[in-house]
């Protein structure tokens, strides 16, 4: 393999480069559509294959756990995401009601009431890390009510959920510390949900613990591993995902102050603008998939058991997908403008495993580009350039001060 294409592979997963994986996502897309990479899998750098096989159900996602978690010594709660039908089909339809655009438009309110006075603080205080000040606290408000986690515990969810979060990358990537920070935090969340659960059976309340704990009682089969599986995956991807959203948002906009102008003058396209930031800039980078059986994808074998890394983030800037793929241009999505041509973004998924929580993320990032759109005049960055954590599958920022005028 030539060097740059080896040096490519590497920094794609080096946590050091986590500032800009893009370079080398361009190399590797430029080197063909599927490139040897680490684990034995090949990477999938360019948006047709990695669409073909998000969206091909003879790729499974249940061998991901063995094929980034080998070295575990904690068994993550199986979850849904980790699973094919029908177990698949069974415990994400006990979710999935609370997930339709129509419930996730009631939560709008919710939302509008909470970025304002979130708003209020950041704009009286002038100076701020954005990620503290309204990155972390709008997912995490939104998704713990949704479940219903009191409001004395929000941090302490945080916190468990970050050790979880960095320990979905491969284990290989992971200090000792770090290994020993995702077991302390998987026990004590399996801890504390399992408390909560049971406190839920004893007096239900109106929120989606009770409904998975009746679901269960109505006859659904669902094992108690099941259960905490399910409201693990629902914290973990329901608010550090969306938290990198938020951020990678707004220093998208300062990087590129024509498009803040235009967002300020139109504050409409916020909608438009949360699916382009999502493309431009996506908070999951990755995902794996392994064949089931003999399959060919665009002229290459794969043998059962053969796996790949999808390159989500890459996907989305294949330029023979998207005109213009390097370039912010929050008018992409917008309605009237997009046309049968317009491709849609990877940073959901695609097919058997699409984001559950697709319309909630889009909705707390639409309220929150409004928001800014409408308030803010002008944002300058601080430290410049952010630091990025070293994570890997879910990447973000880990602070970003900015000045805000408005
Ligand atoms: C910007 C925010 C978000 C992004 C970028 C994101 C991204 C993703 C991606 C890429 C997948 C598919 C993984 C795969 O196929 O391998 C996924 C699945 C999932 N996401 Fe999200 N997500 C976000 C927000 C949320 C929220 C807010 C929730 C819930 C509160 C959520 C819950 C889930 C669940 C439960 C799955 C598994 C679906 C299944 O396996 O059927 N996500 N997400």
């Amino acid at each position: 393999m030539n060097p740059d294409v080896q040096q490519a592979v590497i920094d794609s997963v080096d946590p050091r480069c986590r500032h800009d994986p893009y370079r080398a996502y361009r190399v590797l897309r430029d080197e063909g559509a599927f490139v040897p990479g680490p684990l034995g899998a090949r990477l999938v750098p360019r948006y047709t294959e990695a669409a073909a096989i998000m969206q091909d159900p003879r790729w499974s996602h249940a061998e991901e756990r063995e094929l980034l978690h080998a070295e575990s010594d904690v068994e993550l709660p199986a979850s849904f995401l980790w699973m094919e039908p029908p177990d698949h089909t069974r415990l994400r339809g006990l979710v999935s009601k609370a997930f339709t655009a129509r419930t996730i438009e009631g939560m709008r309110g919710r939302a509008e009431r909470l970025v304002a006075d979130l708003m209020d603080k950041i704009l009286a205080a002038g100076e701020v890390d954005l990620l503290e000040a309204l990155a972390y606290p709008l997912p995490l408000t939104m998704v713990c009510e949704l479940l219903g986690v009191p409001a004395d515990a929000h941090e302490a969810i945080r916190s468990m959920s970050g050790g979880i979060a960095r320990g979905l990358d491969p284990d290989a990537l992971l200090s000792p510390e770090e290994l020993a920070a995702r077991t302390r935090s998987v026990h004590e969340f399996t801890g504390f949900f399992g408390d909560l659960v049971e406190q839920r059976r004893a007096r239900p309340q109106d929120d989606l613990i009770t409904a998975l704990v009746q679901a269960e009682a109505a006859g659904v089969r669902m094992t108690t591993t099941e259960l905490l599986g399910t409201l693990l995956i629902l914290v973990v991807a329901g608010h550090e995902t969306t938290v990198n959203l938020i951020g990678n948002g707004v220093l998208a906009l300062i990087r590129d102050p024509g498009q803040f102008d235009l967002l300020r003058a139109e504050p409409g396209l916020a909608a438009a603008a949360a699916d382009e930031i999502l493309r431009y800039d996506a908070p999951v980078h990755l995902t794996t998939r392994t064949a089931r059986e003999e399959l060919t994808v665009s002229g290459q074998e794969f043998a059962p058991g053969d796996s790949v890394i999808v390159l989500l983030a890459s996907a989305n800037r294949d330029p023979e997908a998207f005109p213009g793929a390097d370039r912010l241009d929050l008018t992409r999505y917008a309605s009237g403008r997009q046309d049968a041509k317009t491709k849609r973004h990877l940073s959901f998924g695609l097919g058997l495993h699409y984001c559950l929580g697709a319309p909630l993320a889009r909705l707390e990032m639409e309220v929150a580009m409004r928001a800014i759109a409408e308030r803010v005049s002008a944002i300058t960055l601080l430290n410049d350039p952010p630091p990025y954590r070293p994570n890997l599958v879910v990447r973000g920022m880990s602070e970003l001060h900015v000045r805000v005028e408005g």
